[in-house]
């Protein structure tokens, strides 16, 4: 069946929810978020109406990336619980009607896996090319950039062997070698052990990543980071490697899945998504994440311009609007917070912001994936001091600013704008010292704002930022308009309104965000300002007259038009 010039398909009119397992609930005490926590927490996932819950890789993993960095693909990582925990939280989400979809990491594995462990050990060694070695009498390697390492480069001096080994992320990442077909094959057996589980679906980390250049040739030597990204997502094989994922393994299920695609473009997303190619469903970029963002996360005056923020979505969603299947999103656990970044997050304006935030995402075209707490208006914690972080990415990066005597302190107030932890505090379930997260010590900080910012304080309250997240999935489910209806953007200049039109058949909807803290006129040619219904406002009235609509401070509304 299709709608609109679209086929119909359960994963686009799904609201994909994502759990980062270590912070939504600890259940033993002991500081970590768990498999049982989740199960504890699964009515009050089901009381939001998401469809699909995501959960961050919780297979074994010394944890040097949370989780990123898997030593046991078909094991559950010790703080986490164990297979019988997994199993019955996949059954207690499937019963009260959503899919579960895992994270795939396999660009790398952790530096801890058997097969790492035996691939460094000999140069003859059967698993020696499940890796990618360079020997260490070719020279030095060509140069390769890694986001993580605490010297920058990618290749790291194995003695044992006397090789260096590549690594894109941290030195506990070695990168997989998807050119040797037992790997591959091992890889696909994997995904069809957890399919057989009964799971539905992966997003797939840093896929994009996964083919490399023969020969690891050499990329100019003013090549920047961002240009790196650009070309380790274009490594001959991908596709190749992709297509015969979704032979062997995808088209055997009724699965979704999305990749993490750095490097993908409007001009070359479709080569992944769209359906004639049999790859995958979704991808999703990081176009807006980089809207006044640098080099290791420094923030400079773009950031926050709505006029960019609107061209980036629009253009995304015209590469996808015929094939393929577009992804919105703000925040996940490698961003900071949705009202944070292009909210307001002051006691003045929060819940508004981030309602009128709620109400956009959730009014675009294209599979949302929504992040946990951010349905309570949970905000940046803005760490002071380089100590409270755990993240390893930010740390990495302080050290090499300290190491070339940049300016730490410009760095961390970056960092409070954008760097990982912000997402990755403890879920704030009520006001108790450890915002009922944990009886223990939390593993990251708490933000003290769970005082005033928790879900308690929140479910009861018909006007609270979590009722109206609420309703507004509700709007999304009974109203096709917002998932199959075409895209319109209005007033692409205004640098305050993000205003567009969704319209599927004769049904025309009307979209109206204030994306500030000033009251706005919004100016709209008369044919389409005739109001016939208000389906969601944050605010109790919407004022407008002869096409003018007055917008209140940070103000969203959806009507329909006649
Ligand atoms: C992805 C993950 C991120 C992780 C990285 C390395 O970007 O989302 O959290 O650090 O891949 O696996
Ligand atoms: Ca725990």
């Amino acid at each position: 069946m299709s709608c609109g010039n679209q086929k119909r398909q359960w994963w686009k009119e799904a609201v994909v929810y994502q759990i980062y397992p270590r912070s939504f609930q600890d259940s033993n005490g002991d500081g970590i978020g768990d498999l049982r926590g989740i199960i504890n927490r699964v009515d009050y996932l089901a009381s939001l109406g998401v469809d699909v819950i995501w959960l961050n890789p919780i297979f074994g993993s010394p944890n040097a990336d949370n989780g990123y960095d898997i030593s046991d693909y078909r094991g559950i990582m010790d703080e986490f619980g164990t297979m019988a925990d997994f199993d019955e939280l996949l059954s207690a989400l499937h019963e009260r009607g959503m899919r579960v979809v895992l994270d795939l990491v396999v660009n790398h594995s952790s530096d801890e896996h058997p097969w790492f462990q035996a691939s460094r050990s000999a140069r003859d060694n059967p698993y020696r090319d499940y890796y990618h070695w360079w020997p260490a009498e070719n020279g030095e390697p060509p140069k390769r950039w890694s986001f993580f390492d605490e010297e920058g480069s990618a290749w790291a001096y194995d003695a044992q062997t006397n090789a260096y080994y590549l690594h894109y992320f941290d030195r506990k990442q070695p990168d997989l070698k998807w050119e040797n077909p037992q790997l591959r094959q091992e890889i696909y057996d994997m995904m069809h052990f957890w399919f057989q589980k009964g799971i539905d679906g992966f997003r797939l980390d840093v896929i994009t990543f996964i083919s490399k250049h023969d020969g690891y040739p050499e990329f100019p030597a003013d090549t920047t980071a961002l240009e790196m990204i650009q070309r380790y997502a274009q490594g001959p094989r991908l596709h190749e490697y992709l297509h015969e994922m979704n032979r062997e393994v995808l088209s055997h299920y009724d699965c979704m899945t999305v990749a993490e695609g750095p490097g993908t473009t409007p001009e070359n997303v479709l080569a992944i998504v769209d359906e004639d190619r049999q790859e995958l469903n979704m991808s999703y970029h990081f176009e807006h994440q980089n809207i006044g963002v640098g080099f290791r996360g420094m923030v400079d005056d773009d950031y926050g311009d709505l006029v960019r923020f609107k061209e980036v979505m629009t253009r995304w969603d015209q590469a996808l609007a015929h094939r393929g299947w577009n992804t919105v999103y703000f925040t996940n656990h490698d961003h900071p917070r949705m009202v944070s970044r292009w909210g307001d997050d002051s006691p003045q304006w929060r819940e508004r912001s981030s309602k009128m935030l709620t109400l956009y995402l959730l009014s675009m075209r294209g599979t949302p994936y929504w992040y946990m707490g951010d349905e309570l208006g949970m905000t940046n914690i803005r760490f002071e001091r380089i100590e409270d972080y755990q993240d390893l990415m930010t740390i990495n990066w302080y050290h090499l600013v300290e190491q070339e005597g940049g300016d730490t302190q410009a760095f961390l107030d970056s960092h409070k704008l954008t760097g990982r932890d912000n997402a990755r505090t403890p879920m704030q379930w009520d006001s108790s010292d450890n915002a009922g997260f944990t009886s223990g010590t939390p593993w990251l900080k708490v933000n003290p704002n769970h005082k005033e910012i928790n879900a308690a304080a929140q479910n009861n309250d018909p006007d609270s930022v979590l009722n109206f997240f609420r309703r507004m999935i509700q709007l999304r489910k009974q109203e096709p308009t917002l998932v199959y209806g075409h895209y319109d953007l209005l007033l692409p200049e205004h640098p305050r309104a993000y205003v567009f039109k969704r319209s599927l058949e004769d049904k025309h909807l009307l979209v109206l965000c204030n994306f500030s803290s000033d009251a706005i006129e919004v100016a709209l040619p008369g044919a389409l300002a005739t109001v016939t219904d208000i389906l969601m406002n944050n605010y109790d009235e919407l004022t407008h007259r002869d096409g003018v609509f007055s917008l209140r401070p940070w103000q969203g509304a959806i009507v329909s038009l006649g």
